[in-house]
C-alpha cells in the first residue's frame, strides 16, 4: 500500500518512518519546504534516538520519501494520515485548534481519487471525524473515502518503541472496508501480539484525551499528596511506592515534582475541559 503522511513533525516523520520499516511505500508531506529539503539529505529536525539511522536505511531502501506535492502524492495514495499540529485556540479557553487539519483534509479532498483512508493520528476532539467527513463530501462529493481516527501514543525520547512495541492500537472506523485497510497496515503488530481496539472514531477521539488527561491527574495527585506529606512528616517517595505496588494504581506516573508540562498534557487536559463544556458535561 502506499501511505501519505501530512504533517512531518514529531509524530508525522515517526509514524512514516515506522510504516516505511514496517515495508509500506511512504511519502511524509510538509508544507515547510526547508524541513522536506533537509530530510532529503538526511537532515532530521528533531532528536529522537535510532530515528536517523532509520530515515536513511528506508530512505535508501526507497521505502521513504520526502515532499511538498501534497496534490501528486495523495492521488496516488492507499491511505493518508494527517499528523498536524492542533495546538490551543487563543479564542476559546482552552479548546484546540484544528484549523491545520481542516486545511489538510481541504487539500486531500481536492486531490482524492479512488477510494481512500484518511487516518488521523493527530490529537482531535470528539466528533472531529464527523466534520472531516462532511468536509471532504463537500469538497469532492463523488468520491470513495473513510475517515479513521487512530491516535498516537508515543512519548518523545522514546517514540519508535511506542510505535513499534505499543501497549495498544486504537482505531475509530465506521466502515469493515475502512477496518481492513487498517488491519493490514498494522498486521505486523498484531502478529507481535499487540492489542488492537476498534471502536466508533468518537470512542478513538475521546480515548486520546481521557488517556492523557488520566496520566495528568496521576501526578496532579502525587503532587497534592507531596504537599500533605510536607505537613505530616510523610514521605511522598514511600507513599507512592506503597501505593504504586498496587496493579490496580500502578507505579508509572507517581514522582513528585514540578507537576506536567511538555507539548501535550497541558493542551490536552485544557482541550478535554473545553469539550465537557461544550457537550455541557463540566468536568
Ligand atoms: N509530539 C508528541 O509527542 C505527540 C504525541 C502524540 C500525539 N501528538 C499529536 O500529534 C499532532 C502533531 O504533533 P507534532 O508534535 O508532530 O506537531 P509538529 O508541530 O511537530 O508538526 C506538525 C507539522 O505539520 C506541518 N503542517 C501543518 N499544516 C500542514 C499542511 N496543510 N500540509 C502539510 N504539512 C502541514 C507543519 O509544518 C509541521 O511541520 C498534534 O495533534 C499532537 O497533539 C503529539
Amino acid at each position: 500500500m502506499n501511505i501519505s503522511i501530512i504533517g512531518t513533525g514529531y509524530v508525522g516523520l515517526v509514524t512514516g518512518t515506522c510504516f516505511s520499516d514496517l515495508g509500506f511505500q511512504v511519502t511524509c508531506l510538509d508544507l515547510d519546504r526547508q524541513k522536506i529539503d533537509g530530510l532529503k539529505k538526511g537532515v532530521i529536525p528533531i532528536y529522537e534516538p535510532g530515528l536517523e539511522n532509520l530515515v536513511q536505511k528506508n530512505a535508501r531502501a526507497k521505502r521513504l520519501f520526502f515532499s511538498t506535492d501534497t496534490k501528486n502524492t495523495v492521488k496516488d495514495s492507499d491511505v493518508v494520515f494527517i499528523a498536524v499540529g492542533t495546538p490551543p485556540v487563543l479564542s476559546k479557553v482552552g479548546a484546540a485548534d484544528l484549523s491545520y487539519v481542516f486545511d489538510a483534509a481541504k487539500d486531500i479532498a481536492e486531490s482524492l481519487e479512488g477510494y481512500t483512508v484518511i487516518v488521523t493520528k493527530s490529537t482531535v476532539p470528539v466528533d472531529t471525524a464527523k466534520k472531516l467527513e462532511a468536509i471532504i463530501r463537500d469538497v469532492n462529493p463523488i468520491v470513495e473515502f473513510d475517515v479513521v481516527s487512530n491516535p498516537e501514543f508515543l512519548r518523545e525520547g522514546s517514540a519508535i518503541e511506542d510505535f513499534m512495541r505499543p501497549d495498544r492500537v486504537v482505531v475509530g472506523c465506521r466502515t469493515e472496508r475502512a477496518e481492513k485497510v487498517m488491519r493490514t497496515l498494522y498486521q505486523p503488530l498484531f502478529q507481535l501480539e499487540t492489542p488492537i481496539v476498534f471502536t466508533s472514531p468518537e470512542s478513538s477521539e475521546l480515548i486520546k484525551y481521557a488517556a492523557n488527561s488520566f496520566l495528568a491527574t496521576k501526578i496532579t495527585f502525587i503532587n497534592q499528596i507531596a504537599d500533605l506529606c510536607e505537613k505530616c512528616d510523610a514521605n511522598v517517595n514511600d507513599v507512592a511506592l506503597g501505593i504504586g505496588l498496587d496493579t490496580r494504581i500502578g507505579k508509572k506516573f507517581l514522582n513528585a515534582g514540578p507537576g506536567y508540562g511538555g507539548s501535550c498534557f497541558p493542551k490536552d487536559t485544557l482541550a478535554l475541559a473545553a469539550t465537557a463544556r461544550d457537550f455541557d458535561v463540566p468536568l
